[in-house]
């Protein structure tokens, strides 16, 4: 069976709509409508029209779009995809933070669970984190879950003062200078990318950090032939399209970056997901409370 053709016609057929994020295999995000990173993605799933909305991702991704759009059916194509770090913080830390502080703000990063959220002021994702930061009223910021890009968005904001959890995403803490350098070695002429989720250590050997569709940008843009990415591999099929006959190079570390949880995602389950009508998203319970930080996030990115 031509499983892509089969998935354009039930696409028709079911009025869907398929997201992908940039991590997701290339061929499922071949199949997508619409590839991008967390935030375009939730920007996205907040406008579009059709019944179903097709979530090529992991489960905190398809719950953000569910509660932004709540008259829309989201599929999860796996439903065991789901982001470590998302579950990385304790209620009884940050209420014992905001008992602490007064003018503060709990910033959570969107890789969260919808709960996490609850507890928040204001999302962010790595392409707005800065910005949105620096528009908050509050001095005292509590960053959740993840302390890598809590510690990258303190010093780009030296002004305010964080306190950071100790959470962080598996694939990109992984990440050693050790492996950059024998990368710079190999490829001496090559810029070195970053996305935030790495660690201080591996930020400090980056001439660009950003988000996974900054990252790409910045190498459509770059007058540079040759990348080393510090990211998840999947970036790399963007990359390529959008440097197509450039002849410009991509190098990743040795130990290739893999979302094991994004990389279940296959071509396979969207057709299911979209046939069967499995893998649905129900509405959390703290809908209310966890829409309105993510709500907080489009409004002040938007400034
Ligand atoms: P961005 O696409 O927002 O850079 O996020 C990276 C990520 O880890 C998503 O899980
Ligand atoms: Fe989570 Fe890291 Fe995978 Fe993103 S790449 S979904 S942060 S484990």
């Amino acid at each position: 069976m031509d499983i892509a053709a089969e998935v354009a016609r039930l696409k028709r057929e079911k009025d869907a709509v398929i997201l992908a994020h940039y991590y997701v295999p290339p061929e499922v995000q071949d199949m997508a409508d619409y590839v991008g990173d967390s935030f375009y993605l939730a920007r996205l799933a907040r406008t579009l029209e059709c019944s179903t909305i097709v979530l090529c991702g992991v489960s905190f991704m398809a719950e953000s779009a569910k509660m932004l759009n709540p008259e829309r059916t989201v599929l999860l194509p796996d439903v065991t995809a789901d982001c470590p770090m998302a579950h990385m913080v304790n209620k009884a830390d940050v209420d014992a933070i905001k008992q602490r502080y007064d003018d503060l703000a709990v910033v959570c990063y969107i890789n969260s669970t919808a709960e996490i959220k609850s507890w928040s002021d204001v999302c962010v994702t790595s392409s707005n984190a800065v910005k949105v930061v620096r528009e908050l009223p509050q001095h005292n910021i509590l960053f959740i879950p993840d302390m890598h890009l809590g510690h990258y968005v303190s010093e780009q904001v030296p002004e305010k003062n964080f306190i950071l959890n100790r959470g962080w995403c598996p694939i990109h803490h992984r990440m050693i200078p050790q492996e950059v350098e024998e990368l710079e070695l190999a490829h001496p002429n090559a810029r070195v990318i970053a996305h935030p989720e790495c660690t201080q250590e591996v930020l400090q050997e980056a001439d660009f950090i950003g988000s996974t569709k900054q990252m790409i940008d910045y190498v459509a843009q770059s007058d540079a032939e040759e990348f080393i990415v510090l990211t998840v591999v999947g970036v790399r099929r963007e990359m390529e399209k959008m440097t197509e006959g450039s002849g410009k190079r991509f190098y990743f570390p040795r130990t290739t970056p893999v979302c094991v949880n994004m990389a279940k995602v296959t071509p396979e389950k969207v057709l299911a997901c979209l046939r069967d009508g499995t893998g649905e998203v129900g509405m959390p319970t703290c809908v209310e409370a966890a829409t309105t930080p993510l709500e907080r996030m489009l409004e002040l990115a938007a400034r």
